[in-house]
């Protein structure tokens, strides 16, 4: 499988592309393609066996029928563009940007919590938020044993978050000079930030619970990579912190831990997740932290995990 399918990462220089390219060559893909803006052509990218050379991305190298699979991670306004363009030509298109996440029809697919969903695609599956995925791995154990009545968070996101050029400019200032404005828009979302929209629209979809209530805080922070959030549920039965410590040590790429931290969280694939106790404010109250690298699971790795549960089904009918 990992031998024949061939692969475009469109974004292959961003820091998502560079860990996207990271994971496949750690998987074993043979047959993948770089793909940039027309500044970083010929530029070359490591890659196990031989170095890949960065191609322009246009539509029609897209569409010309020779990639199976797509990785996009370019920004909203560039998949609505070029994903058509490689749908088109066959591949099947993992998108990373919030341009089809929530159009009906397009599955948004965290593979622990609703991985089957993945098997309705037809030709494009969306990737969550980086704040959506590890909330909603930690949601659904609580859920299937208690149901979720309300759900609060605030997030504590890291600059990764905001892509390679955002990286380069905590690296460069002195830390006391750090000024992390918050880099999500406000317009057409009344008093929320679109981040603080995009987490409660996508959590409703993924847990199929379209009316549930729900309220995000989204904070930039001047941490490299890993971002955190504090999550406060009420349930509609008792549950108490010990039982849900367990449901989520239990949970798939969910790791228990006494306190999570970005530091943690950065370069692994688990989500962490602490700090469970009883939330005395609301009934049937609970209270944690969780930390995930927003590179990996937070985007590369689910986007990868995406693809592989797709590749292996239409393997199995073929
Ligand atoms: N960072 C995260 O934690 C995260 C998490 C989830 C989702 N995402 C999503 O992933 C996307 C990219 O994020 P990122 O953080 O990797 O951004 P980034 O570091 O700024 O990378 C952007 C990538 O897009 C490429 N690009 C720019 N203009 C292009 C063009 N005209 N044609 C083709 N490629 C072009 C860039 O290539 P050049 O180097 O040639 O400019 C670069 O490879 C965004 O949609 C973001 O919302 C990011």
């Amino acid at each position: 499988l990992a031998s024949a399918t061939r692969i475009g990462v469109v974004g292959a220089t961003g820091a998502v592309g560079t860990v996207t390219l990271g994971l496949l060559g750690a998987r074993g893909y043979e047959h993948v393609r770089a793909f940039a803006s027309s500044s970083s052509a010929g530029l070359t990218l490591p890659y196990p066996g031989a170095d890949l050379v960065v191609e322009e991305t246009t539509p029609e190298a897209l569409a010309s029928g020779e990639l199976d699979l797509c990785f996009f991670s370019v920004g909203t306004r560039l998949s609505r563009e070029l994903v058509p363009a490689a749908r088109e030509g066959g591949a099947v298109c993992v998108d990373k940007s919030s341009a089809y996440r929530l159009t009906d029809g397009i599955p948004l697919v965290v593979p622990e919590v609703n991985g089957a969903r993945a098997f309705e695609h037809q030709g494009i599956l969306a990737n969550p938020n980086c704040c959506t995925i590890p909330l909603t791995m930690a949601l659904r154990p609580l859920h299937e044993e208690a149901g979720l009545a309300r759900v609060r968070v605030a997030t504590y996101q890291s600059v990764s978050g905001a892509g390679a050029q955002r990286m380069e400019q905590l690296r460069a200032e002195p830390p006391a000079e750090h000024n992390l404005v918050m880099d999500w828009t406000f317009e057409g979302y009344g008093d929320e930030s679109e981040e603080e929209s995009k987490l409660r629209a996508e959590t409703r979809k993924i847990l199929e619970l379209p009316d549930l209530p729900f309220s995000a805080t989204c904070v930039r922070v001047p941490v490299m990579v890993g971002h955190s959030e504090a999550v406060w549920v009420e349930l509609q039965e008792p549950l108490p912190a010990e039982r849900a410590t367990e449901l989520l040590a239990a949970a798939p790429g969910i790791r228990v831990v006494d306190v999570p931290t970005p530091k943690d969280a950065a370069g692994t694939d688990d989500v962490l997740v602490g700090r469970v106790r009883s939330d005395q404010s609301s009934e049937n109250g609970l209270a944690f932290f969780l930390a995930g690298d927003n590179l990996r699971k937070g985007a590369a790795l689910n986007a990868v995990q995406i693809a592989e549960l797709v590749l292996e089904r239409e393997r199995i009918a073929a």
